[in-house]
């Protein structure tokens, strides 16, 4: 047996794989061709502005949508030409989409109706599984007694009751308010942790994929730009569309000059911004990011580099404070501080000195 060969049969199987899976709608790209493969066990998501391919993705993986090319693996099968109720997954809809003349256990138990299992395991699988949701004590409500963070509970123990080895979930909490979500959240991870099952968990809120996702899949423009865990997507962006949907980020564009510790980018005349050891050649345009807490807005210098700003406006949050600034060529710059760390109040129209530390500028090739 050769290296690669042992290595192979050690490797685990993916929960899910996508191999140059693409949906085109007559001339309308929904996706390119684009693969993936997601670990058994992990909280995966897919992230991304509206539009951007991630429904249809979710949906090629269920077996809803056929893909125009490519193939699709669930454990390692193929299960490209199997429908939807054929592969191991099960499906969270956005929405209510509760069966209102039912109880909550008669929605949790459907599924296993259809399957005609004896009634008294129905009835214990439903129950446990609404425990495990935190609804125990609510299986003879109906949907419109229940609240909307508790109808999406019913659905996803409606879901996991099913068993199967993954779970798809498009904008599970879209319909709830941001207190909720955010509950909700912290919920879901628990409960994808305590199952074990793998989740695929579509949203377009950045807030929601970083709680809750092992890693993160961005998705824009039918394409997969940049996968990684929540720490790769928000500290070490590779793509300058990362950094620009992930995070508070002050994105400038400009051209390389000069090699070894001199490169720089030159961003507009008097507005350059260091890049030593840069690993890209003279005249190649480029782009870097900078973190709006990697910013620090003081009356003069306090870090490394810096460059002299006009205060824009002033956000008061509490615990942070968020100013935007104009850099000398009237460029735009977000600032977020700790409002205790400021060392003054700005208001609108102050002059001040925007300084960063070398190291928090991240360069984006693409
Ligand atoms: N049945 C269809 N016919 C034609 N175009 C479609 C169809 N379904 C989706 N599309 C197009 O495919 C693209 C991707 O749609 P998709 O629903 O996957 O986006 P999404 O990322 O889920 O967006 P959202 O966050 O708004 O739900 C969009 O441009 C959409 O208009
Ligand atoms: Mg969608």
């Amino acid at each position: 047996m050769t290296v690669q060969e042992s290595a192979a049969r050690t490797r685990p199987v993916p929960a899910v794989e996508a191999e140059g899976i693409a949906k085109n709608y007559g001339s309308v790209t929904a996706l390119k061709p684009t693969s993936f493969a997601i670990p058994a066990g992990s909280y995966f998501v897919l992230l991304g502005p509206s539009g951007g391919g991630k429904t249809t993705t979710l949906r090629m993986i269920a077996g809803l949508i056929r893909p125009t090319g490519g193939r699709v693996r669930i454990n390692g099968a193929d299960v490209t030409d199997l429908p939807a109720d054929r592969r191991d997954t099960s499906m969270v809809f956005q929405g209510a989409a509760l069966f209102p003349h039912m109880t909550v256990e008669q929605n949790v138990a459907y599924g296993l109706t259809l399957r005609r299992l004896p009634r008294d395991r129905i009835r214990s699988e439903a129950l446990e599984m609404l425990k495990l949701v935190g609804l125990a004590g609510f299986e003879r409500r109906r949907p419109h007694e229940l609240s909307g963070g508790q109808q999406q509970r019913v659905q996803l123990a409606r879901a996991l009751v099913l068993k199967t080895s993954v779970i798809l979930l498009d904008e599970p909490l879209a319909a709830l308010d941001a207190q909720l979500r955010r509950d909700m959240c912290f919920e879901l991870k628990h409960i994808q942790e305590s199952v074990g099952i793998t989740f695929v968990h579509v949203t377009h809120n950045q807030e929601e994929a970083m709680t809750v996702a092992d890693e993160i899949a961005l998705i824009a423009d039918g394409e997969l730009v940049e996968r990684g865990t929540p720490e790769h997507m928000y500290e070490t962006p590779e793509r300058r569309f990362t950094a620009g949907f992930i995070g508070e980020n002050t994105l400038l564009d400009g051209i390389i000059h000069g090699h070894g510790q001199e490169a720089r980018l030159v961003i507009a005349e008097g507005l350059e911004i260091p890049l030593p050891n840069a690993p890209v050649g003279e005249g190649r345009p480029a782009s870097v990011s900078i973190k709006s807490e990697d910013f620090r807005l003081a009356p003069e210098a306090v870090d490394a580099v810096s460059a002299p700003v006009e205060v824009v406006d002033v956000f008061y949050l509490g615990f942070s404070t968020v100013m935007h600034v104009r850099l000398p060529d009237g460029r735009p710059a977000t600032v977020r501080s700790t409002t205790g760390a400021l060392p003054t109040r700005f208001r609108s129209g102050d002059r001040a000195v925007l300084s960063w530390r070398p190291e928090a500028v991240r360069l984006h090739l693409a």
